[in-house]
C-alpha cells in the first residue's frame, strides 16, 4: 500500500471482527515495524506485550470497559454540545468489546515518560493498515492500570502505556477528518498563517 494512502486512512478502528484470527506472522510484522521507530538515545525502551489468551483478554477488556465508563461523563461534559456522537458511539462499542479483539498489544516501558513509545505505536498502526488490520490507540485503562498489570504479570516498575486492539475491521476504511493544515500551521512566528498556494 502506498504510504500516503496508509496515513490518510489509518483511523481508530474500534469495531473489529472477533471471529477472524490474526496470524502470528502478521503480529511479528507490525511489531517489527514498530521497533524501527525512533527512541530517545536509541535506547529502545519499548516492550510489546501481545495478548492472545482468551481469558486474559476478557479480564483486561472488562477493566478497559470499566475505565472508559468512568471517564466518559467527564469527556462528554468537557466537549459540551460539540461531543462527537460518532466517536462516542464507537468508543462505547469498543468499551464493551475490547476483550473480544483477536489480539491486544500493550506497549510497555520502564521509563516514566512515554515519548519513546508513541512513534513505535504509529509505525505499528501504519503497518497494520497495510496488512488490512485495524487498530486503535487507547489509554483509559491507565485509570486502573494496576489491575491490568496484575492480569498480565507486569512488574511493578514497568508502565503499560496503551491498550491496542488489533483485528480485521467490521467497517470500512475511511479517510481521517482533520482540521485544515492552513489553520494549524504557523510560519516563522506563532499564529502567523499562510495560504498553501502562496
Ligand atoms: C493519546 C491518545 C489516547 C487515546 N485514548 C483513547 C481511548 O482510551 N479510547 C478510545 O476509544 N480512543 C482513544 N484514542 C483515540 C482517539 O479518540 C482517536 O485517535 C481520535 O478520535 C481520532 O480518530 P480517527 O483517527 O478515527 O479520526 C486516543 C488517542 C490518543 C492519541
Amino acid at each position: 500500500m502506498e504510504l500516503f494512502e496508509a496515513m490518510r486512512t489509518t483511523r481508530a478502528m474500534r469495531r473489529l471482527d472477533p471471529d477472524r484470527p490474526v496470524s502470528d506472522e502478521d503480529i511479528w510484522t507490525i511489531i517489527e515495524a514498530a521497533t524501527k521507530a525512533p527512541s530517545g538515545g536509541n535506547r529502545q525502551v519499548a516492550r510489546w506485550l501481545v495478548v492472545t489468551d482468551t481469558e486474559r483478554k476478557a479480564k483486561i477488556g472488562e477493566i478497559y470497559g470499566r475505565s472508559w465508563k468512568a471517564v466518559r461523563g467527564g469527556y462528554v461534559a468537557a466537549l459540551g454540545d460539540d461531543a462527537p456522537t460518532a466517536i462516542l458511539t464507537s468508543a462505547d462499542y469498543l468499551s464493551d468489546h475490547m476483550g473480544e479483539a483477536p489480539v491486544i498489544v500493550i506497549p510497555c516501558s520502564r521509563t516514566e515518560d512515554p515519548a519513546s513509545i508513541y512513534p513505535g505505536c504509529q509505525n505499528l498502526f501504519l503497518a497494520a493498515r497495510s496488512l488490512g488490520l485495524g487498530t486503535a490507540l487507547t489509554t483509559v485503562h491507565r485509570l486502573n492500570e494496576a489491575e491490568v498489570k496484575a492480569v498480565l504479570d507486569v512488574p511493578d516498575d514497568v508502565h503499560t502505556w496503551a491498550m491496542i486492539p488489533v483485528g480485521y475491521p467490521l467497517g470500512r476504511w475511511g479517510e481521517a477528518k482533520r482540521r485544515p493544515i492552513e489553520e494549524t500551521t504557523y510560519w516563522d512566528t506563532y499564529g502567523e498563517k499562510r495560504p498553501r498556494s502562496a
